[in-house]
């Protein structure tokens, strides 16, 4: 695991964006995408660039169940604004929050069994979720439907009108499904992030903090800014 530590959001955000066109050029064809605010300035990044993604397959981590593509809180939405809009793909892959639990979850494993994700891009929740896979999540999941956990409900609420309009679930890739990725780019910005950031980083590998899993994986780049870095050793 490599640690890349920058002075802010906006650097370490150039230097996600810099390794992936770096992996395009060797030949990447299918980005995997998070949402999120971490995300959101490597997307402007991207957006503003030259580079061409319309060869590229991108594939998101996660969706809410209940909302429809055109929801504007949905992640369909989010990803159109922050960039398809702006950087259409050839194909891009989210799963589809009003579907069959079952037919879906399967669905979605068999798009990215077909499309081997190249990179993947990851943000971190601060209790250490990875895609929507709470603390306690088998290590070996499968995309699957999750019930999202009271401290991510509260996170994600400053992007809803009302708290209680936030979906209290979410298809999302599984662990195994995330590691399945030949590269992972963690992204991690600010102080709220560093607790979490320490434990994945520096602590045991276990199911009640998802992230650690990242320290099984071959090839993952971690950036952060100098906040989330503060509780490193
Ligand atoms: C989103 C996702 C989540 C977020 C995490 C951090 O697709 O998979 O794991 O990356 O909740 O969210 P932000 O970036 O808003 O702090």
């Amino acid at each position: 695991m490599k640690i890349i530590v920058k002075t802010t959001a906006e650097e370490a955000s150039k230097e996600a964006f810099e390794l992936i066109q770096k992996e395009m050029e060797k030949g990447a064809k299918v980005l995997g995408l998070a949402t999120g605010s971490t995300p959101v300035k490597l997307y402007d990044i991207m957006r503003k660039s030259a580079v061409d993604f319309s060869g590229m397959t991108a594939i998101n981590l996660d969706e809410y169940t209940g909302l429809s593509a055109d929801d504007p809180n949905s992640y369909h939405a989010f990803m159109k604004e922050q960039l398809f809009n702006a950087k259409p793909f050839k194909k891009s892959y989210i799963p589809d929050g009003m579907a069959d639990e079952a037919k879906e979850c399967a669905h979605y494993e068999e798009i990215i069994k077909e499309n081997p994700i190249d990179v993947q891009i990851l943000g971190i929740g601060t209790n250490g979720h990875i895609g929507f896979n709470e603390p306690g999540t088998a290590f070996d999941s499968k995309t699957q439907k999750v019930a999202l956990l009271q401290a991510t409900i509260d996170a994600n609420k400053r992007f809803f009108e009302r708290e209680e309009d936030v979906p209290r679930f979410a298809y999302s890739m599984g662990i195994q499904t995330i590691l399945c990725a030949k590269k992972i780019i963690l992204l991690a910005f600010g102080k709220q992030k560093a607790e979490a950031v320490q434990k994945a980083l520096e602590g045991p590998v276990t199911e009640a903090m998802p992230a650690s899993v990242l320290q099984r994986h071959p090839n993952v780049i971690v950036i952060l800014d100098e906040d989330a870095a503060t509780l490193l050793n």
